[in-house]
């Protein structure tokens, strides 16, 4: 609370709590040019991953080799895709994906969400153009009815291009965490629920979830791409789907805080087949945690279970 008083965020919790989700403008969440950088960032990935970097402008579906996978997915008809591209592991792609990560006003959210021990499940660049399909109503958290009131994932997403109803822009049914269960049935077609409404705000804003909050997306009438850049937060006994324990380059971890280091999973020890390996891990797990504690000013001793809740 400390943190999302100093930093003025205190109208976007309150916001997190009633409707499950808000959004930060784009001077709050983008400053020293950060959306032109990371969306710059995107366009050279997806080149180098791709071979091609994408025409903003492009009056036609995006639908890069790799992206193959998301066609016909999710209810689209065949040749038809709800999501475009999808790049993963995107923090060991450069220092803005880095900033993006860090970014104060990011972590006050997230922090506030799912607390000082939650890690990466994952960081993504989406990118869409033109479609047919809505990306059904959902929420991230997993597991069966009723699901923890407590969020235990949270949702950050950097619009990089403007997101309106006809461009494709996210939908969210508001106050929808309340319920603590997965949309069913025609509860889940965005075009049905009467409740959903479409998330509109300019390139730069930085919108955020709670983990239990409904949402998906409209499908984009307009020409060209819309980029996103969503940054997933789970609390650490979930399973995440990328596995950065030992790939983030050391250079990466130097140039960082502590806190960095514990949300890529170098805090993390999973034991392997490979006895060596998991002493290494150990070792380096231990080392993260006790600089993160120094960092945060915590004495352990005061104690029983995870101070970082
Ligand atoms: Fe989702």
């Amino acid at each position: 609370m400390e943190d999302i008083k100093s930093l003025g965020l205190g109208e976007y919790a309150e916001e997190l709590d009633e409707k499950g989700y808000t959004v930060l403008p784009p001077d709050i969440a983008c400053p020293d040019g950060l959306k032109d950088r990371l969306l710059d960032a995107c366009l050279a990935v997806a080149e180098n991953r791709n071979g091609k970097r994408p025409d903003l402008n492009a009056d036609q579906a995006y639908s890069p080799r790799h992206a193959d996978q998301f066609e016909g997915a999710l209810g689209a008809a065949s040749g038809d895709s709800p999501i475009g591209d999808m790049m993963q592991s995107l923090v060991i792609e450069g220092e803005v994906f880095e900033e993006a990560l860090m970014n104060p006003v990011l972590l006050a959210l997230s922090t506030y969400l799912t607390g000082y021990s939650s890690v990466l499940l994952t960081m993504a660049c989406f990118i869409k153009g033109p479609n047919k399909t809505e990306l059904p109503l959902h929420c991230d958290a997993m597991g069966p009815s009723p699901l923890s009131s407590i969020s235990t994932e949270c949702n950050l997403t950097y619009a990089l291009t403007d997101y309106t109803r006809e461009k494709g822009c996210l939908a969210v049914v508001p106050g929808s965490h309340k319920l603590c269960r997965q949309p069913r049935g025609e509860e889940r077609l965005v075009a049905k629920n009467p409740s959903a409404i479409a998330v509109e705000c300019p390139a730069g804003s930085l919108i955020c979830w709670h983990g239990n909050t409904w949402h998906g997306a409209y499908n984009r009438r307009s020409g060209g791409l819309r980029v996103s850049l969503v940054i997933d937060f789970v609390r650490k006994h979930i399973r995440t789907a990328e596995h950065l324990t030992e790939y983030v380059p050391e250079d990466v971890l130097l140039r960082n805080s502590a806190r960095f280091a514990v949300i890529t999973h170098q805090a993390m020890a999973p034991t392997v087949p490979d006895q060596r390996k998991s002493e290494q891990n150990m070792a380096r797990a231990k080392r993260v945690l006790s600089a993160y504690n120094q960092e945060l000013g915590v004495d352990l001793q005061k104690f029983e279970w995870s101070p970082y809740a």
